[in-house]
C-alpha cells in the first residue's frame, strides 16, 4: 500500500515539479506514495475569499478556520484519517529524531496531511482542534508553509523503505545516531594538490570503520557538540567523542582576588568544602587537575592536611570514591605555576578562561554554547574561579575568554563558588540526552 500524502495550499504549482523530480518522482511512478494536492480556493463559497482580517489591532490576514476544516473534511472522506501537520514557526523544531518519530506513526496510520499556510497563518483555532503537530523548520520566519511542507516530505519520505534505493546510507546519515556523517572522497585520487586519506585505498575494512568514526566523532565535537550532549551515547561513542576535547581544567584561586567593603586586591581562606565538592565536579566531567591556589603558608598547611589523608592509603580505604575525586587536586602558590604545570603537561600554554557572577561586558565574552570557538584552538582549557568578591583586574586582563554568568530570573545572584563551578561544568561538558 502506498503512504498517501495530502498537500493543503494555495500554490499547488509549486508542488508538481517537486513531485515528478528525482527520488520523489520515481516514488510517485513506482506507487511507493500517492500524493493529492487541495488547493484552498476550491473550499470558498463563490466570489468569497479563503482569509481574513487578524481580530484586534495590527496588521495582517489570516485563513479562516472553515476553510481549512472543509478541506481537511474532503480530504479525509476521500482517503481516510490522516495524520495532520501544521507548519509554524512556533511549532516544534524538526530534526532526525522528530522526524523518525512521526515516520513512524505515518507509516502506521498510512495517511499524512500537511497543512501549508500562507498569509499571517492559520485561525489559531484551527491548529487547536486539528493538528496532531505543529512543526517548524527553523527559528525563523518564511512567506508561507509551502516551503516547509516540502522539506518536511523530502526528509520523511527518505525514511519509507524503498524510496532511497541504499538503506545503508539512509541509516549513516548524519543524526541518525550521535555523530555527523564521516567525510566522504571520490576521484580523482590528487585535486589540487590534496590527496584522499591512504587509509580509504588500504583495503583494511576494519581500520577504514575506525577511522572514520573517528573522523565523524571529531567534526561532531567541533562542529555540532550541541547535538551530541542531547543524543543518546554509549561508553564506545562517549570515548571516541571525549579524545577531540582538549583536555580540561580548573583553577580556585585564593590570591588575585578581590576582597573587603573597598574591593581590593587581596587573599582569601581555603574551605574544606569547596575543596571536596568541587574536586567531586571536575572529576564527573573529566577535568585532569583542580588546582587550589594560595601563597598563604597557614593555609597551605590546611589544604596539605586535607590531601595528606585524602590522597593516601588511609583516605582511599576510607572512601574510595572520595579518593578519587581528591586524588587530581594540587596545591599550588600562584596562578603562574598553574599555567607553568598545565604546560609542562601538555607541551601548550592553556586557554584561560575567566568567570563571574557579575553581569560586566567583557570584550573576550563567550557563552555556554561556545565551546566550538574555544576548542578549535587545539589548546588545554583553564578555568579561572576566584573567591571572596571575585577574579581581579590583573586576572582577568590575562584571560583569553569570559564565560557569561550564571543567572536566573531573579535579581539574587549569590552562588557559592562550589555551586557554581557544578552548574559550570555542566553547561561546558555536560551529556542531557533528550530521549
Ligand atoms: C509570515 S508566516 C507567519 C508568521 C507568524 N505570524 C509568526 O510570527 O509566528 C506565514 C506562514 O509561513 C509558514 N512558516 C514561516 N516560517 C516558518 C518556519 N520557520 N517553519 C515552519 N513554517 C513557517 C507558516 O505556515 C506560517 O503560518
Amino acid at each position: 500500500m502506498p503512504i498517501l500524502v495530502s498537500i493543503i495550499t494555495v500554490f499547488e504549482e509549486l508542488y508538481k515539479p517537486f513531485l515528478q523530480t528525482s527520488l520523489l518522482g520515481r516514488a510517485c511512478q513506482a506507487k511507493l506514495i500517492d500524493v493529492f494536492v487541495e488547493n484552498l480556493f476550491s473550499h470558498a463559497q463563490p466570489k468569497k475569499r479563503i482569509d481574513a482580517p487578524a481580530y484586534g489591532p495590527g496588521a495582517g490576514m489570516l485563513i479562516r478556520p472553515d476553510i481549512v476544516q472543509r478541506a481537511i473534511e474532503k480530504r479525509e472522506q476521500e482517503s481516510g484519517k490522516a495524520f495532520k501537520i501544521f507548519f509554524s514557526p512556533q511549532g516544534q523544531k524538526i530534526d532526525q529524531r522528530l522526524l523518525e518519530r512521526l515516520a513512524e506513526k505515518i507509516r502506521s496510520i498510512g495517511h499524512v496531511m500537511l497543512i501549508a499556510p500562507r498569509y499571517e497563518g492559520v485561525d489559531a483555532r484551527a491548529e487547536e482542534v486539528y493538528a496532531d503537530s505543529v512543526l517548524s523548520i527553523g527559528d525563523f520566519v518564511l512567506m508561507g508553509g509551502d516551503l516547509p511542507a516540502l522539506l518536511f516530505l523530502e526528509a520523511f519520505l527518505r525514511l519509507i523503505p524503498g524510496v532511497v534505493g541504499c538503506k545503508e546510507s539512509v541509516e549513516r546519515d548524519s543524526f541518525s545516531g550521535p555523530f555527523v556523517d564521516y567525510p566522504s572522497f571520490t576521484e580523482p585520487l590528487v585535486w589540487l594538490g590534496r590527496q584522499v586519506p591512504d587509509i580509504l585505498r588500504s583495503g583494511n575494512h576494519d581500520l577504514i570503520e575506525k577511522w572514520r568514526l573517528d573522523q565523524a566523532a571529531k567534526k561532531t565535537v567541533l562542529q555540532h557538540f550541541a547535538w551530541l550532549r542531547v543524543t543518546r551515547t554509549n561508553d564506545y561513542q562517549q570515548e571516541s567523542a571525549w579524545k577531540h576535547i582538549p583536555p580540561h581544567y580548573v583553577v580556585l584561586l585564593h590570591s588575585d582576588v578581590l576582597v573587603g567593603p573597598d574591593l581590593v586586591e587581596g587573599t582569601t581562606s581555603v574551605t574544606s568544602l569547596d575543596i571536596h565538592d568541587i574536586a567531586r565536579s571536575a572529576t564527573t566531567y573529566g577535568f585532569k587537575k583542580f588546582f587550589i591556589v594560595t601563597p598563604l603558608l597557614d593555609q597551605q598547611k590546611i589544604v596539605n592536611k586535607l590531601l595528606d589523608f585524602w590522597q593516601n592509603e588511609e583516605g582511599k580505604d576510607y572512601n574510595p570514591n572520595r579518593y578519587q575525586a581528591l586524588e587530581r587536586v594540587l596545591l599550588l602558590s600562584s596562578l603562574d605555576e598553574v599555567v607553568a604545570y598545565i604546560h609542562k603537561m601538555e607541551n601548550e600554554f592553556a586557554l584561560l578562561i575567566g568567570t563571574s557572577a557579575d553581569r560586566k561586558e567583557h570584550t573576550n565574552a563567550i557563552t555556554f554554547f561556545d565551546q566550538e570557538k574555544v576548542w578549535a584552538a587545539k589548546r588545554p582549557v583553564l578555568f579561572l574561579l576566584g573567591t571572596g568578591n571575585g577574579l581581579s583586574g590583573s586576572v582577568i586582563q590575562k584571560t583569553d575568554f569570559f564565560l557569561e554568568p550564571i543567572y536566573g530570573f531573579m535579581k539574587f545572584n549569590h552562588l557559592s563558588v562550589r555551586s557554581a563551578a557544578a552548574i559550570l561544568f555542566d553547561r561546558w561538558l555536560g551529556l542531557s540526552p533528550r530521549s
